[in-house]
């Protein structure tokens, strides 16, 4: 069967940059540089792009490529006993990250249709945690599913499902290059609309007011610099197997280097712009309200589902369009992320097994629909919480760091060196192998550490012991078990090694 291509390299940029723009640019980036040093977190921001975001995407987009497979497969490829972690990443990332991702998005399509009339009211908290959640006392109280939000979670899996059962030019490419466009148009409008608006500036002010204290000499100086590569192996869609298996469907002369560049910078880009209009409507908030940045300024779905329909119902006019276009950007960005996610998953499958297309991207929505509905009870709130923060840490960083030992020192750099080399113009290899075998791993393994005593000290988040076992170290557990059991499966496909193997 022939592989599935792009139809153009502009096409997969629009694929990657909505991969990685999602969620987390909007609703996390500016708070993180509020809360770490205002403007001069973009030093640590750029310097953890520059020594680890873009080697680590040239290093994923390199392993699809010249192994022209998902990440098992690439794995695979480049030792039979490595598959395992590539089944790891992308099982953890598709029954893990994706079961709440979507139903987040869920909340999003909920609250898209709330913006038609505020629905709300005066105590948008309230309406979220208690009419709109019906939030349960702990992680162990299910309660009942939201049929609203299930609804909704029906919705999303459905629009996954009808983007990406077509194979990929069809599918992701047609959706991202038409979503990525309406995604930086409605963005731009929103900042310049808050940015019309009193008070904004001072909001601006504190996303941007630079605090070089914090990030060179502060007590906690190193958690900042933790902080910031983090950001970017979450933001850039890195330790998922996702670039991976996108960089799989290239043409054989794509610039990797190039494409990697794009990808990354664009995204961040993206973060730093969409940080005004999120701090702009915080600020004039606060001068409407009169109440300080501490009490006003939120990060996540606190941001989303609370401080900003609070700023919406303040706005002088055009309240609705306004909250329309805010959770329809979250959509659009959502999606476009959710349907990278799958495809991780699913070309894996269809490397292996040699599923037919279709048939598996309808089992995976079924299965996952399924599976979000856990998320969509009353504990939702909780176990997102939970999960969310355990497969980041011990599955994106643990992979990440993975990636980077057994490229940089088992597989030994110089064969991805030599492919990427050969497709680009000038050679960045020297400084791209020191960052894969020392920068990225000394990092990653100093946030993993820091982490894991974290977690010894005190359970997560102030749940309880049981909670986070059970469902944080549990789901870490299960799904790397899975994934260790599909690679001892006997694989049904051929696998050719790369072309340039002999080099
Ligand atoms: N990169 C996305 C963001 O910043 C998040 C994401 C997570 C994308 C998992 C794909 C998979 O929100």
């Amino acid at each position: 069967m022939q592989r599935s291509q792009w139809n153009s390299n502009i096409g997969f940029l629009a694929a990657a940059i909505g991969s990685a723009i999602g969620l987390g640019n909007i609703w996390r980036f500016s708070y993180m540089c509020y809360d770490n040093g205002g403007g001069a977190f973009l030093i640590p921001y750029v310097v953890a792009l520059l020594t680890a975001g873009i080697p680590l995407m040239i290093l994923e987009f390199g392993l699809g490529h010249r192994h022209v497979g998902s990440a098992p497969k690439s794995l695979h490829l480049v030792a039979p006993h490595w598959e395992w972690l590539g089944w790891y990443s992308v099982v953890f990332v598709m029954f893990g990250i994706m079961l709440y991702y979507v139903v987040i998005i869920g909340w999003c399509v909920n609250y898209f249709i709330f913006a038609m009339d505020l629905h709300w009211g005066d105590h948008p908290e309230a309406f979220f945690l208690e009419d709109f959640l019906g939030r349960s006392a702990g992680p162990s109280e299910l309660g009942n599913v939201r049929l609203t939000i299930l609804l909704a979670t029906a919705i999303v899996w459905f629009i996954h499902w009808f983007i990406s059962y077509r194979d990929i030019a069809k599918g992701i490419e047609r959706a991202c290059k038409i979503f990525m466009p309406v995604l930086f148009v409605l963005t731009s409008i929103l900042v310049v609309w808050t940015l019309s608006l009193p008070g904004s500036g001072e909001g601006i002010r504190w996303y941007l007011k630079p605090d070089l204290g914090k990030i060179f000499s502060g007590e906690k100086w190193y958690k900042v610099w933790a902080a910031a590569y983090g950001q970017i192996f979450f933001t850039l869609s890195l330790g998922f197997g996702i670039m991976i298996a996108y960089a799989s469907y290239l043409d054989r002369k794509a610039n990797i280097v190039q494409l990697a560049v794009w990808t990354s910078v664009v995204n961040c880009c993206y973060s730093f712009f969409a940080g005004f209009a999120v701090f702009g409507t915080l600020g004039y908030m606060a001068q409407k309200t009169g109440l300080p940045p501490e009490e006003v300024v939120q990060s996540g779905p606190g941001l989303a589902f609370i401080a900003y329909p609070q700023a919406i119902s303040l706005l002088p006019f055009g309240r609705e369009l306004f909250g329309m276009m805010f959770f329809f950007v979250l959509i659009l960005a959502g999606v476009s992320s959710g349907v990278s996610i799958m495809e991780a998953f699913a070309s894996a499958a269809q490397d292996k097994f040699g599923f037919p297309r279709a048939k598996l991207i309808t089992l995976l929505c079924v299965l996952g629909f399924l599976g979000s509905i856990l998320f969509t009870t009353q504990a939702g709130l909780h176990w997102l919480d939970i999960v969310d923060h355990f497969l980041n840490i011990y599955g994106l960083v643990f992979v990440g760091l993975m990636e980077c030992i057994i490229i940089g020192w088992a597989y030994k750099t110089i064969k991805l060196r030599k492919h990427v080399d050969q497709l680009s113009k000038r050679h960045w290899s020297p400084l791209w192998a020191n960052s894969i075998k020392w920068v990225v791993p000394i990092i990653l393994l100093f946030i993993l550490a820091q982490n894991f005593w974290g977690e010894v000290k005190e359970p997560y988040g102030g749940y309880s012991w049981a909670a986070v076992i059970v469902l944080g170290f549990g789901w870490v557990v299960a799904t790397l078990f899975a994934g260790v059991v599909i690679s001892l499966l006997p694989w049904k496909t051929e696998m050719k090694p790369p072309e340039d193997s002999s080099a």
